[in-house]
């Protein structure tokens, strides 16, 4: 039999970051037209995983007792090995015969030298293993199921993850996100298992919505050159506002105003807060603009550098030229998004990020599922 290959796209988030860790709150997420691949070959009596990025560590697996056993540390295949376990406690719930597999991982997500975009590469390594396995064993999860199940795998290695990444990851396109309750998540995991939880009530909460992308706007990416770290700046964020509970209740509701503002525009529905239609486009260029101020609230109030120096750059030049920015993701680095207007100078505002290293990535929107 020949190998299964699937791609999973990367992603930016385009609003609501920080906010949408706290189940409920809505975000705005693309993805993107790069992509993570993973081949999967059916093999004989242990399965193994490679990489080339970590071709000197390939890992061998087989089943012990409690799961899988693995011949190393699990490290740097963390999200894979994850998303092998759920598959393997699926397969196992459904009482399918335990065959083997290696698993064969190729990032387009990353700087040709392997610096880190911050495109969302730990949730695209995810959902392609998850879509891979879901063919090699025939579960028929569907884009839902795969959403799911690559959420309880990306759960176990980061308990806070709001999992954006992972929706934009499997729906593709422009989406409207709110993340489930992972605490709930994790115990119906233990309790029921994960056949039972796949599709219940326990992701109560949880929202996945196609939006339109804005007609008239043009998006823009610019990467800083600095790999951040997501885990650091979420865990610096949450001691932060452990001090300033009643700020923290502030950013949560301007957040969700700004976000829904967004997700009006992008539904077509543009109109202000006193109910008069406002160009779509206006309104979804106020949206960014009041997004990245909010978030250099929160960095501030919580001592975090969400906006770096270069961040700041980046999305001042592009409010310069009457476009919006603001930092994508957790910040500290990777990358800034701009939405500019189609009239806007946008070469100025590359000429300024050129002398700033900042380099333009030419990124374009991944179809939703369903439309390729
Ligand atoms: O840095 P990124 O692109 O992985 O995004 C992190 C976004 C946060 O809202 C800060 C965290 C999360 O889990 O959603």
């Amino acid at each position: 039999t020949g190998a299964i290959v699937a791609h999973a796209p990367g992603k930016l988030f385009v609003a609501g970051e920080y906010a949408v860790v706290s189940p409920g709150e809505p975000s705005v997420l693309i993805a993107v037209d790069r992509y993570l691949t993973v081949s999967l070959t059916e093999s004989v009596d242990a399965g193994s995983i490679h990489s080339p990025e970590y071709s000197r560590m390939p890992v061998r697996w087989t089943r012990g007792q409690d799961g899988l056993t693995l011949d190393r540390e699990h490290h740097p295949y963390d999200y894979v090995i994850a998303a092998i376990e759920a598959c393997e406690r699926l397969r196992a719930e459904r009482g399918l015969r335990p065959r083997f597999f290696d698993l064969y991982i190729e990032s387009g997500l990353d700087d040709p030298s392997g610096r880190k975009f911050g495109l969302g590469s730990s949730a695209a390594v995810t959902v392609a293993t998850i879509a891979a396995i879901d063919e090699f064993y025939g579960f028929e999860l569907g884009t839902r199921g795969r959403y799911e199940l690559a959420m309880l795998a990306t759960i176990a290695v980061a308990p806070h993850a709001s999992g954006g990444d992972v929706a934009a990851s499997t729906y593709g396109g422009w989406i409207g996100y709110r993340s489930p309750d992972r605490d709930r998540l994790r115990a119906a995991r233990t309790q029921h298992g994960v056949a039972d939880v796949l599709g219940s009530e326990a992701w109560d909460g949880a929202e996945i919505i196609r939006l339109t992308p804005p007609s008239g706007l043009d998006l823009l990416v610019g990467w800083t050159g600095h790999p951040a770290s997501t885990e650091r700046l979420v865990n610096g964020v949450s001691r932060g506002t452990n001090v300033t509970g009643d700020a923290h209740t502030g950013f949560l509701e301007a957040s969700r105003e700004c976000v829904s503002d967004l997700w009006r525009a992008l539904a077509g529905r543009g109109a202000d807060a006193a109910g008069h239609a406002v160009s779509d486009d206006d309104l979804a260029l106020d949206a960014i603009r009041r997004n990245r101020r909010l978030l250099q609230g929160l960095g501030a109030r919580t001592g975090v550098t969400i906006e770096t120096d270069r961040l700041r750059i980046l999305c001042d030049a592009a409010e310069a030229i009457g476009a919006a920015g603001k930092p994508s993701g957790a910040g500290g680095g990777d990358c800034g998004i701009v939405l500019a207007p189609a009239d806007a100078d946008v070469a100025g505002m590359l000429r300024v990020w050129e002398t700033n290293d900042i380099r333009h990535l030419t990124i374009g929107v991944h179809p939703p599922e369903g439309e390729h």
